[in-house]
């Protein structure tokens, strides 16, 4: 098997992401250093893989780990990287940590990289790099706008960081994915997603909530200009999303070109407001939800959904499941996960 590492694997997208490529028949290298995952989701991912896969537990921004882990598992093919921190309000209480964790991370393994002579390179993006676009659906044209947090500034350095490394020619063969709204679970019910402490994101939200671990949902702002006065979101099930992975690297595995950065958004290119995905959570699940109007979110965007023109044409990817699918899969996790909130 063809072995790719996987920084980040034992979080929400990466384990997905791990199942996709094993299915693919690529091995995944896990590095992970359990700071925003749980120890037990390698376990999970054994169970589905049906064998367990190698787990490092280290820091990405420890140059001679990573150096380590790439002698010691080569040859491998390309590395996937989503470690990294990814809490909006903690990154502006704690910027230096974000940067030198976001940024370090990134550097010391696109030189690691270097050095080993791997070249195929998945970055984790997300649509928070266009903030509130001009024109909808958003391309990967459309402009950067100021980032509303040092989370979303991080995630443009990174972007920024890997076009100079191929402007320098450094032989870098990049993709950098533009998530929009990653929800869901896979459909074992055996790995998805468990924030740290309370959700800041709306779907681990609605679900805590309706298992009764946290009180009724906030909707943040309706009096938005929208259908029904709330924001819009795009909102890809993590298992669609996972498999937009493996095209990426089936994709880098047939393109030549030396050196290069090409960027893709990943969405299903449609926008869904938070009225919307609160009844898509409770025809899926068959239950209520509590939930109150409040007041808008400072720094969110009123509407933004992708145009994954360019991720069908040249991936030959494209979304398979359905937000009540995504709402139900989300909700059949949170049923495996108990009556109460694990320990911190
Ligand atoms: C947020 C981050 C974004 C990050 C993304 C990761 C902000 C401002 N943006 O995006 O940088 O890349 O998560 O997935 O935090 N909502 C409620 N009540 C809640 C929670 C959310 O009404 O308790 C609403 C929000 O106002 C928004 C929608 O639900 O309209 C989705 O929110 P969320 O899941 O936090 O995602 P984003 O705001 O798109």
């Amino acid at each position: 098997m063809k072995k790719i590492l996987v920084t980040g694997g034992a979080g929400f997208i990466g384990s997905h992401t791990c199942v996709e490529l094993f299915s693919a028949g690529y091995l995944p290298v896990v590095v992970d250093n359990f700071s925003g995952s749980d120890r037990r989701v390698m376990d999970a991912l054994a169970k589905i893989l049906g064998t367990p896969i190698p787990i490092y537990e280290i820091d990405c921004c420890d140059a001679v780990a990573m150096r380590d882990v790439f002698r010691k598992e080569g040859p491998i093919e390309g590395a996937i990287h989503f470690a990294a921190y990814k809490s909006v309000g903690a990154s502006v209480n704690q910027p230096l940590e974000y940067y030198a964790n976001n940024l370090g991370s990134l550097v010391t393994l696109l030189q690691v990289m270097r050095n080993e002579n791997v070249r195929r390179f998945v970055f984790s993006s997300s649509c928070t790099v266009y903030g509130q676009p001009d024109t909808l659906p958003v391309t990967e044209e459309s402009p950067m706008k100021p980032a509303e947090s040092p989370y979303g500034r991080t995630k443009q350095f990174c972007e920024a960081v890997i076009n100079d490394a191929v402007t320098a020619n450094i032989p870098l063969q990049a993709v950098s994915l533009r998530y929009f709204n990653p929800v869901g679970a896979h459909p074992s019910a055996l790995i998805g997603e468990l924030p740290i402490g309370k959700p800041e994101n709306l779907v681990p939200f609605i679900t805590q909530s309706a298992a009764g671990w946290r009180g009724e949902l906030t909707v943040f702002g309706n009096d938005y200009s929208t259908r029904d006065g709330t924001c819009i979101r795009d909102y890809i099930h993590v298992v669609d999303l996972a498999r937009a992975h493996v095209a990426a690297m089936h994709w880098l595995e047939k393109d030549t070109r030396p050196a290069f950065n090409e960027i893709f958004n990943l969405g299903t290119g449609n926008g869904v407001t938070v009225l919307e995905a609160i009844a898509a959570f409770e025809q899926a699940s068959g239950t209520r939800l509590n939930y109150q109007m409040g007041v808008r979110r400072p720094g969110d965007v009123m509407e933004v959904y992708a145009s994954v023109e360019k991720a069908s044409r040249l991936l030959g990817w494209r979304t398979e499941f359905t937000i009540l699918e995504a709402m139900r899969d989300a909700h059949r996790w949170q049923t495996t996960l108990g009556p109460t909130p694990p320990k911190a």
